[in-house]
């Protein structure tokens, strides 16, 4: 490993670094509550900093879990890239790179210093090295398949080490699938011909050599260790110590802790009416909530819309057959567990006469176990559960993800290459594509009950308005992009679409040869494509309203050669050197491979290979990269997107034949629920409810802040005395029926630091305030109320809870959390996961997310990216078309067109989901001429660098959205 250059780390003068080496910094000092710092002093602390930071040498990548990198540099690290408030912030739980220079808003950039850039570069890099760091480490720990191939990922196979393993057996097509004999039956199975040409129903033939990995009814696999899944049981010592017996799967009340903790507070109870706003949708109506100034409620549906395609516990939208209590059942009083009285579930306004069907099991024999290296491993969690859907990226809630759901997906009979949409009921003539609306369920097509009167797609369950308008934008997507292949075929009939034919490689076809079906699946390929890329470079970058994180992502997607951006290629340039130098070791290149592909970015990975053959196996599959787990969703990925705090309980309904800027109703979401979402569609038309969702913002992903309707839903499918559930209680019933650790354990697993006490959720900036500011009263009532909920036990120090981590001084952690022993404590190690993430007030600038979400995300977002040989090295013509590339790659037809300056400091492409709704949706455009990210409100003006301000642009300074 060299020495780094120094000139290379810090694009500092040198001069001025070698005298700062000099200079004694007072920040250093230990009493850092003092005023603040002069600027000049600051900047030359932080000088100092870096030279020792760069003396102390490159931190090297754990080798074991204990040792991991918890987001938290060392302290010269610190001072370097943030200066004195970010020494002070590394004693919080919480990860350093948010108190990093440029992380935030302009006031995140230092003042009075003789450069502001210098520091700027330091912190942003510096933030983008953390999250490397994180990834590589989420891979090298966090890997837990349990469908089983565990046992070889940690004993390896013939010699060969389990992260760099790439086949499995439990990854072959069993003899019942009907394509068992053509993937090679009882011998070495390969995809091949028809099955390798698009996305298959099922998710088959994916990866090619795996043709099972991904598919429909897998089961989810986990990011923690199996053993520390299922706390309530105790499986182990550590767990047992952990809870000490406290945990049930009501235990504490999930109803109690919905209305407790939850609960969104109204100021004017009768005009929101529960969430049903007020009769004839008037404007009246008010429902309170918690809002982002900088996501809007098309941004909460996306992720719904996203969810349908990722995963899903439920069959046909049922669970089992048998049924469960769900709490409103007792309280804690002093700690003792007391049942509630009827005045209590009065006050609380809970049932305790609701039930649910319990989750459906996969697995529940006992685990085997194995042993290696005398540590004794369960093969598998104690449950597991099946993914019913694909868990590739691959628009299988459009598209279908088995026998049944495909009967849903109506194709145009006029053009079978187009997906089937039709004229609003008594509407004018209008243009086939932007003018169609998706189809109503009809007799004779498989459906629940619950489902009747909807538009029929793939995937109905739980549909709301957003997914009836994301679901028909993408059915007009779908067509968008035939009719545009289509225009071509007319004018270049004969010239090479691109598109091959791996069971007969050398026949180009031309564009008159591309049959329906063939121009069907490549324009399946091009849409799921499109909305991976949405998802990762609009979407994400909204949620993480920062710009570490729109480097990072777009380094994900462009790679830094696309981007060619220096902060990013920096950072991950100084990881490989120095700490991966010319190895040759194979597990050590798997582990370093998330790195390397931070180059040439993770789109498109292998695509290029020389002497690329479609038929070969390792051409084709070249790019994947699985890191020795095959892929599935983890369950912990599925908890943090329990976000149903995002969804208001009115939406402020807007029409573009009047004013944008007016309200002129105010819409229940309760009435744009399964059914009811079709008829609001209907009534209402894709502009206006596009127009309607995009200027909205959503809901805060906090406490207090689930909508009441929710609280309180009817579902009709239940077969239960009330039919109703409080579904913020049930998120949490749920994750504990699929054993996800608590909150604590759950970020010790994930490499974050632990809390040790409700104390540490508040927000470190807020506790600077008087006691009775107003957002400390409110994180403070918080605290109380986690207290009541949860409780407080007498702790014993001679009691191990976890081997995750340990102490800073290396000795284990235990039940005093670094209190005394003997004393009183909180059972912070109890609170449920959706609880905790939504409790954490200290969050980097812009998140809409908190950090322990966001630790989940690292992981698996990249993973469905590395592990998808649509995304990495069958991106080619062969598969898509000429024209798909190109699409996928320009955001549409033609060239790629530019956003109007650089918001942000960015010279950027106009984003591909503005593109899609100008070219669908074309009543939107003016609408949208002003908007750069359209999950941006709408109307909000997106002022300097990275701003959280709920400010109008211009021309809608009448929107009452706005009034204070
Ligand atoms: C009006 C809006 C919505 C309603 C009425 C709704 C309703 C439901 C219901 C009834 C369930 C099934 C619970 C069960 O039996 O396990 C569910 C599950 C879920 N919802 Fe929502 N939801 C809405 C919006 C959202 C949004 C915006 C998200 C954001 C990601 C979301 C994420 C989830 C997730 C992750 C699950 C668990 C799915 C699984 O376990 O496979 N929902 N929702």
């Amino acid at each position: 490993m060299g020495k780094p250059k120094l000139r290379d780390t810090l694009r500092l003068p040198l001069a001025l670094v070698a005298l700062s080496l000099f200079f004694v910094p007072s920040t250093f000092a230990q009493d850092t509550t003092t005023a603040k710092p002069d600027p000049k002093k600051e900047e030359a602390a932080a000088l100092v900093a870096c030279a020792k930071a760069v003396l102390a040498g490159f931190r090297p990548i754990a080798p074991t879990r204990d040792v991991r990198f918890e987001g938290k540099v060392s302290e010269a690290n610190a001072v370097c890239r943030g200066g004195e408030k970010t020494l002070q912030f590394r004693l919080t739980p919480w990860v350093d790179w948010q108190q990093y220079w440029g992380t935030g808003d302009m006031s995140s950039l230092p003042s009075g210093f003789l450069s502001t850039k210098g520091p700027e570069f330091r912190g942003v890099t510096g933030a983008l090295t953390d999250l490397e760091f994180q990834r590589i480490e989420l891979i090298k720990f966090n890997l837990f398949d349990n469908s089983g191939t565990y046992q070889d990922y940690i004993a390896g196979r013939n010699g060969v080490g389990g992260p760099a393993l790439k086949v499995w057996p439990q990854m072959r097509l069993p003899a019942s699938d009907p394509n068992y004999k053509a993937v090679g039956g009882d011998g070495a199975q390969v995809c091949t011909g028809d099955l390798v040409r698009g996305r298959t129903l099922t998710g088959i033939c994916n990866d090619v050599v795996n043709p099972l990995m991904g598919s429909t009814g897998m089961p989810f696999a986990r990011n923690v260790e199996f053993e520390t899944a299922f706390p309530d049981r105790g499986a182990n010592v550590l767990t047992q110590n952990r809870h000490g017996g406290r945990l049930g799967l009501l235990t504490p009340d999930p109803q109690v802790i919905s209305r407790v903790l939850l609960t969104r507070a109204q100021s004017t109870p009768d005009t929101c009416n529960g969430g049903f706003g007020l009769p004839n949708n008037s404007v009246a109506a008010n429902c309170d909530y918690q809002k982002a100034p900088f996501f809007n409620v098309l941004a909460a549906y996306w992720i719904q819309f996203m969810t349908h395609d990722w995963f899903s516990h439920m069959e046909d939208g049922h669970n089992a057959t048998v049924y469960i209590d769900v709490g409103c059942k007792t309280k804690l009083v002093n700690n003792v567990e007391v049942p509630l009285t009827p005045e209590d579930v009065k006050e609380l306004g809970c049932r305790p006469g609701d039930q649910v069907d319990k989750t459906l099991v996969d697995q529940d024999s006992a685990p085997n176990t194995f042993t290696v290296g005398g540590k004794v491993y369960m093969a598998r969690a104690a449950e597991t559960f099946s993914n019913n859907n694909t868990a590739w990226w691959d628009g299988s809630q459009m598209y279908g993800f088995d026998d049944e759901s495909v009967k849903r997906v109506k194709r145009d009979p006029a053009d079978p290459a187009k997906l089937l949409l039709q004229p609003l009921p008594g509407a004018a003539q209008s243009d086939p594509v932007t003018g169609g609306y998706l189809p109503v369920l009809q007799p004779g097509d498989p459906f629940e009950p619950q489902w009747a009167g909807q538009e029929s797609v793939a995937f109905p369950d739980n549909w709301t308005i957003g997914l009836s308008f994301l679901h028909t934008l993408f059915a007009r997507e779908h067509n968008s992009f035939v009719t545009e292949f289509r225009k071509q075929a007319a004018l270049t009939p004969t010239a090479d679409s691109g598109l091959r034919d791996p069971s007969d490689p050398t026949r180009v076809i031309r564009y008159d040869n591309v049959t329906p079906d063939e121009l069907f699946a490549a324009a399946r390929l091009v849409v799921s494509a499109e909305i991976a890329k949405i998802h990762t470079t609009e979407w994400t970058p909204q949620l993480l309203y920062d710009e570490p994180l729109y480097k990072g992502m777009n380094a994900n997607w462009n790679g830094l050669l696309g981007s060619g951006d220096p902060d990013v290629s920096k950072a991950l340039s100084d990881i490989i050197t120095k700490n991966f130098g010319k190895s040759k070791d194979v597990a050590k290149s798997t582990q370093w491979y998330s790195v390397f592909s931070s180059g040439p970015g993770i789109f498109g990975l292998g695509s290029n290979a020389p002497h690329y053959d479609i038929t070969k196996a390792d051409s084709i599959n070249g790019g994947v990269n699985h890191f020795g787990s095959p892929f599935n969703f983890p369950e912990e990925f599925v908890s943090v997107y329990r976000l149903h705090p995002l969804v208001p309980d009115l939406i402020e309904f807007r029409d573009l034949s009047k004013d944008p800027n007016q309200i002129v109703s105010k819409v229940a979401v309760i009435n744009t629920f399964e059914g009811k979402a079709t008829d609001a569609m209907h009534d209402g038309g894709m502009a206006n409810w596009g127009l309607s969702l995009g200027r909205q913002r959503l809901g805060l992903l906090t406490l207090h802040n689930h909508p009441q309707f929710m609280q309180n839903i009817t579902l009709p499918r239940l077969d239960s005395a009330t039919k109703q559930i409080d579904l913020a209680a049930l998120d949490i019933i749920r994750d504990r029926e699929h054993g996800v650790p608590r909150f604590n354990e759950f970020r010790r697993q994930y490499g974050l630091r632990q809390l040790t006490s409700y104390d540490d959720f508040m927000d470190p900036a807020v506790r600077a305030l008087p006691a009775d500011a107003p957002a400390r009263v409110q994180q403070q009532q918080a605290i109380d109320q986690l207290r009541q909920v949860y409780g407080t036990h007498v702790c014993d120090a001679s009691k191990v809870i976890t081997d995750a981590q340990v102490n800073e001084d290396k000795t284990p952690i235990n039940d005093c959390l670094g209190h005394p022993n003997g004393s009183v404590v909180d059972n912070i190690e109890d609170v449920d996961t959706v609880v905790g993430y939504l409790a954490e007030f200290t969050r980097p600038h812009g998140f809409a997310i908190s950090e322990t979400q966001f630790v989940v995300f690292i992981l698996n977002a990249s993973r469905r990216l590395f592990s998808d040989r649509f995304f990495t090295s069958s991106f080619r013509p062969e598969f898509y078309t000429k024209m798909g590339v190109d699409w996928v790659t320009n955001n549409g037809p033609g060239p790629a067109m530019m956003e109007q300056g650089a918001p942000n400091g960015h010279v950027q492409p106009v984003l591909p989901l503005k593109r899609v709704l100008m070219r669908n949706i074309p009543e939107l455009q003016p609408e949208l001429s002003h908007v750069v990210n359209a999950f941006d409100p709408w109307a909000r003006d997106r002022g300097q660098y990275y701003t959280l301000d709920w400010t109008p642009r211009p021309d809608a300074a009448s929107d009452p959205a706005f009034k204070k």
